[in-house]
């Protein structure tokens, strides 16, 4: 019988908190040389990620190398249902929205049409980049523009999670926008054309 989807958030999401500060920290060394080996930095002008929550892979050392660069980064903020972004580098201020994860304080945010790469967090993904969120729909929502087929220019969605969040397979609904990729501690997964032409594995 196929497990529903809230006791398989429920279960991804345990798993996910249960691993050790040391294989955590091992894990999330390897998800960020991926991601920086994966050109991303070289490629891309405006990066979007978020500050690792609930036991989320931590992507610290991207931000505080885009800090160190200058490259302009950003942080989701909450809108209702959706989310924009708000530019931030390290040391800026930092305020707890409702669901007490910290945004920046600086309220003045971007679309994610404007955005030129995403690194999205999630509970589960498949091999086809079918992305289970948190369940609020806060991404898709965000993203929703990309269903319109006139949309030409949208960001690179970039998921990153640990390998123990791939599950064989996500159902994807109508609002659901999937991933382009994923990176784990075993490296980078691509699931569209766009993302095997711009990052390197
Ligand atoms: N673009 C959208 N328009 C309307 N409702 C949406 C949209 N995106 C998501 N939702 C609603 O948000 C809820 C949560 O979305 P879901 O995909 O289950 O969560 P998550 O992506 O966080 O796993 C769904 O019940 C869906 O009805
Ligand atoms: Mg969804």
């Amino acid at each position: 019988m196929q497990q529903s989807t809230s006791s398989l958030r429920q279960s991804l999401r345990k798993q996910r908190q249960a691993l050790s500060k040391s294989t955590r920290e091992h894990f999330d060394y390897s998800i960020q040389q991926t991601l920086l080996n994966s050109g991303v930095l070289l490629r891309f002008s405006s990066i979007a990620g978020y500050l690792s929550n609930n036991g989320e892979p931590s992507i610290h050392s991207l931000i505080q190398t885009c800090s160190d660069i200058n490259r302009p980064f950003y942080l989701p903020v909450l809108k209702k249902k959706s989310l924009a972004f708000a530019s931030y580098t390290k040391g800026n201020e930092l305020t707890n929205n409702a669901f007490n994860i910290p945004e920046p304080s600086n309220q003045r945010t971007l679309a994610a049409k404007f955005l030129s790469v995403i690194l999205v967090p999630l509970v589960g993904f498949d091999h086809q980049g079918n992305r289970l969120g948190m369940g609020g729909g806060f991404y898709d929502h965000a993203l929703n523009f990309m269903l319109n087929p006139a949309c030409t220019k949208r960001p690179l969605l970039i998921g990153i999670a640990y390998s123990l969040q791939k599950v064989d397979s996500i159902n994807r609904y109508a609002w659901d926008i999937p991933l382009d990729a994923v990176i784990t501690e075993e490296g980078l997964s691509t699931f569209s054309v766009k993302a095997r032409q711009l990052l390197r594995p």
